[in-house]
């Protein structure tokens, strides 16, 4: 594993230019984000006590940090726990770059991160859900091993709630609900010392939505299912909370400032849209009729404006939308947490893509702990407008990125939802209600494949044997799922 293992230890011949030293300043590891042709944002976490220590980051185009093009000096606050974001600029695209902080003679690990550009491949990872209470983080040491452009990280990267309320493996800190600023810090500090969500943000750079456990279960930019104000406070002040570690403790372009939906581009092969689907949503529809009724929406008037503007005018082959909550209707199944709530707006979305002839988009969803490819159709349950066999009326694809770690079903459970969904909606190519793993989506001139892999042993330590489970094909000619295997 890369973390915590310095240039001079790696024990074989490549060149080490820098003094290692075995750093317990720098705790959390180091990470990258949100990259484009020319610029990507590290971050590293200072172990301190004082006010304000600067620290050094050294850019090199090589893994033992001999040919150092860049260095400067950022300052970890203590009014940002000690965080520090570095925005990098004036890189070359598509090139892979080492960086490292340093403390006088103390060193972080090593990062590897990557600029977009122009490209005949791209491949991106998916991955959402970690609910440390269930288990052991090997999803992300098995997306850290793959050879990927970047991370998307769909949300639910960490869960609220207090020791025994969802899962019991492991204990939390702090063991009670996190309510306060403090609270999200040190929740966010447990996860980034797992040594494979270190080694995951280490080897790849990563661009992060959120989903409702970075705030409260089902939350809402007004409020939670789960956030009763009698206990908890005033909701208001939590999401502050929430919002302000995540920020501190995710890097991402423009940092507290910066959107949250936000677009990635390489050259014109691919862009990527992603979207926050949880914090300007309209509250949640009471029943059916109200989640179908029109005007409400997910997105919010700004972010649907941005996306759809994006969508028609994007030239690229391959449009990605990296939505925290799932698309696709499932028949007499409505999940109001997910688009079923803003049916209207979804009718907008596909209808867009149908009237402007756009093509190439694919969806990838979390948040169901589910895997899903589906075929997303304006009415995927009649048969004049949609064909299975053949693609036929199909606009788009989706996938559902199973949980890193979070449960769903087991056993008798989970097949019979699976016969269900098979036998209730014709657009599902694949359902695994189950499984812990990970898409990967590679993006070619003509053809884009999508990987599902699933991890076992998530409930131990030493798991993380994983499999190919399923890998399909979608054409730029032709929409609609084709399985390859
Ligand atoms: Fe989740």
């Amino acid at each position: 594993m890369p973390i915590g293992v310095f240039g001079c230890e790696r024990g074989d011949s490549a060149p080490v230019c820098a003094e290692p030293t075995r750093s317990d300043r720098f705790p959390h590891g180091v990470a990258s984000a949100d990259p484009t042709e020319s610029s990507v944002r590290v971050w590293t976490r200072v172990e301190s006590s004082a006010e304000r220590e600067d620290v050094r980051v050294i850019v090199a185009t090589d893994e033992g940090l001999c040919d150092v093009i860049a260095e400067s000096s950022a300052p970890a606050l203590a009014r940002d726990d000690h965080t520090v974001h570095v925005e990098l600029t004036g890189l070359a695209p598509s090139r892979t770059y080492y960086y490292a902080f340093e403390l006088g003679p103390e060193r972080s690990a090593i990062g590897r991160t990557r600029t977009t550009g122009a490209a005949d491949r791209v491949r991106l990872g998916f991955t959402c859900c970690a609910s440390l209470a269930h288990g052991w983080l090997h999803t992300y040491d098995a997306l850290a091993a793959q050879e990927l452009d970047a991370v998307v990280h769909l949300g639910d990267y960490v869960y609220e709630y207090e020791n025994g309320r969802y899962g019991s493996l492991r204990g939390y800190e702090p063991a009670h609900a996190t309510i306060t600023l403090e609270d999200y810090r040190l929740r966010y500090g447990q996860y980034r010392r797992e040594p494979p969500l270190q080694a995951l943000h280490a080897r790849h750079p990563t661009i992060v939505t959120w989903d409702d456990h970075e705030i409260a279960n089902n939350a809402w930019r007004g409020g939670s299912i789960e956030h009763d104000e009698a206990i908890f406070g005033p909701y208001e002040a939590r999401r502050e909370a929430a919002t302000r570690a995540h920020a501190e403790w995710i890097p991402r372009a423009g940092g507290a400032e910066g959107e949250r939906f936000r677009r990635f581009s390489w050259g014109d092969l691919a862009e990527l849209f992603v979207l926050d689907t949880r914090m300007e949503r309209d509250p949640p529809p009471r029943d059916e009729v109200e989640a179908a009724a029109p005007g409400r929406s997910i997105l919010g008037a700004r972010q649907r404006e941005w996306l759809f503007e994006g969508l028609r005018a994007s030239t690229a082959r391959w449009k990605v939308i990296a939505s925290g909550v799932q698309v696709s209707p499932h028949a007499e199944f409505w999940n109001f947490d997910a688009w079923d709530g803003y049916a209207d707006e979804r009718r907008l979305l596909l209808e867009l893509l149908e009237r402007e002839g756009i093509t190439g988009v694919i969806v990838v969803c979390g948040d169901g702990h589910k895997s899903f490819a589906d075929d997303l159709a304006r009415d995927p349950l009649d048969p004049a407008v949609y064909d299975r066999a053949t693609g036929r009326g199909a606009v788009a694809v989706e996938l559902m990125t199973p949980a890193a770690s979070s449960p769903n079903l087991f056993g008798g459970e989970a097949r019979d939802f699976e016969a269900w969904v098979r036998s209730a909606s014709p657009h599902t190519h694949f359902v695994d209600a189950e499984s812990r793993g990970y898409w990967t989506l590679e993006l070619a001139e003509d053809r884009a494949l999508a990987t599902l892999s699933f991890v076992e042993g998530i409930e131990r330590p030493t798991g993380g044997d994983e499999r190919v489970a399923a890998v399909f094909e979608v054409r730029l000619e032709r929409s609609g799922l084709v399985r390859v295997r």
